[in-house]
């Protein structure tokens, strides 16, 4: 942690490491909404490492943190420590700057744990300082980077976050010879992937697969109802969408993306304020994505079924040799436990391996986008990953 002009008090920093591990626990109140803002808490400590008064951000066009925690301390708030999970904003967007609010609350200290990744709203620290408030900047700032790791990706790197999820046969195969796909997990294992769409804001497939499966791509509860808030349906491929498909029906916004660069359906995405795509397949597209080093986490469902033929779980990654495998690593394994009698499936999540640092570089810090077509030594990783 890093303290600002000598200033800064230490005797209150166990109070301050259990208000910013309180302010975490707000900032991840369920129910937030996970896109396209980040989530955020803030608690307003008095000198005695009392709590004065707490906040936390709902989502776009609410108040920010901080200013739901200055709203609810009103003029107790002068004179306070303010710990908050982001470091505080610095321009007008939908709400005013927290910076200047802050200061104008009379608030003497800012402890926060993540600067601000956002080029358009970071500052706010040197907004404070100038203002005299001692500042100090990294507490807990993993935690806090964790809790927002899908946003930090996608302001960092100005795309969307994208999670690539497969459902696979023992021999990793995602569909049979003829061209049957439907199911090759249980239904626990699709249970689990609504679970996980609900957290993405766009769920994105290839035409071959709307045309193949016509799924609705919508997030359903276990009785197959709708859930309110669905993710943007997303189709990529220059072909035609037939008339009809499901995806076209209404339930959710939907979008054709008409590009087969994967980098332009994530640029039009983020112009779309997506922060976070549930890449779903088919297999060509999804191997677009790996190759383009544009995959930052693979969810892989693994069923005890065999087929022996059929599509393989994805297309031509331009691997030719065992030594130039990609070779992701895992984060979780998971039992998804059958229900009515169905086998269990197992989940497997992995993260791109890291690449390895540059020649004569202390510095392990890596480009999070490696396109596979980049001479790279083997084993190559997925690429795409910052961890
Ligand atoms: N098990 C699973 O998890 C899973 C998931 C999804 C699908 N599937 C199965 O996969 C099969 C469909 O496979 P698929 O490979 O045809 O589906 P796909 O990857 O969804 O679609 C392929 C189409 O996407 C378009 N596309 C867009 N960008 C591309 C790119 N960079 N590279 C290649 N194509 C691109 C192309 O169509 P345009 O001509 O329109 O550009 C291409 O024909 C179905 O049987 C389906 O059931 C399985």
């Amino acid at each position: 942690m890093s303290s600002e002009h000598g200033t800064g008090r230490t005797d209150g920093a166990g109070h301050e490491a259990a208000a910013m591990r309180r302010a975490l626990a707000l900032a991840a109140t369920p129910g937030v909404p996970l896109s396209p803002n980040p989530r955020v808490g803030c608690v307003l400590l008095a000198d005695d490492g009392a709590t004065v008064a707490e906040g936390f951000h709902r989502g776009a066009g609410t108040p920010h943190a901080e200013a739901d925690a200055l709203a609810r301390a009103g003029a107790a708030a002068r004179g306070t420590t303010a710990v908050v999970t982001l470091e505080p904003c610095n321009h007008t967007g939908r709400t005013g700057p927290c910076a200047q609010a802050l200061v104008e609350a009379g608030v003497r200290r800012v402890v926060y744990a993540q600067s601000d990744p956002n080029p358009v709203a970071r500052g706010g620290a040197e907004t404070l300082r100038a203002a005299g408030l001692v500042v100090e900047a990294g507490l807990l700032e993993h935690d806090a980077r964790a809790l927002n790791r899908v946003w930090t990706l996608a302001v960092e790197h100005g795309r969307p976050f994208v999670t690539w999820k497969l459902a696979a046969t023992l021999d990793g195969r995602s569909a049979a010879a003829d061209g049957t796909s439907r199911w090759i997990s249980g239904r626990a294992s699709r249970r689990d992937v609504h679970r996980l769409r609900a957290l993405a804001d766009t769920v994105l497939v290839g035409t071959g697969t709307v045309a193949a499966d016509d799924p609705a791509l919508t997030v359903r509860d276990e009785q197959d109802r709708p859930l309110e808030r669905q993710p943007l349906r997303a189709v990529m491929g220059e072909s035609d969408l037939a008339p009809g498909r499901r995806v076209l029906d209404g339930s959710a916004e939907t979008v054709h993306l008409r590009t087969r660069d994967p980098r332009a359906a994530l640029a039009q995405l983020a112009g779309l304020e997506r922060r976070h795509v549930f890449l779903e397949g088919g297999p060509r597209l999804a191997a677009a994505f790996v190759r383009a080093g544009l995959v930052d986490e693979i969810v892989a469902y693994v069923a005890p079924v065999l087929l022996g033929a059929g599509a393989s779980a994805v297309g031509d990654l331009g691997i030719s040799t065992v030594a130039a495998a990609l070779r992701p690593v895992l984060t979780d394994v998971t039992v998804i436990e059958g229900v009515a009698g169905e086998q269990p499936d197992v989940r497997l999540t992995l993260v791109p391996a890291p690449l390895p640092a540059p020649r004569g570089s202390d510095h392990p810090e890596h480009p999070a986008e490696h396109p596979v077509d980049q001479p790279a030594a083997p084993p190559a990783p997925i690429p795409g990953g910052t961890r």
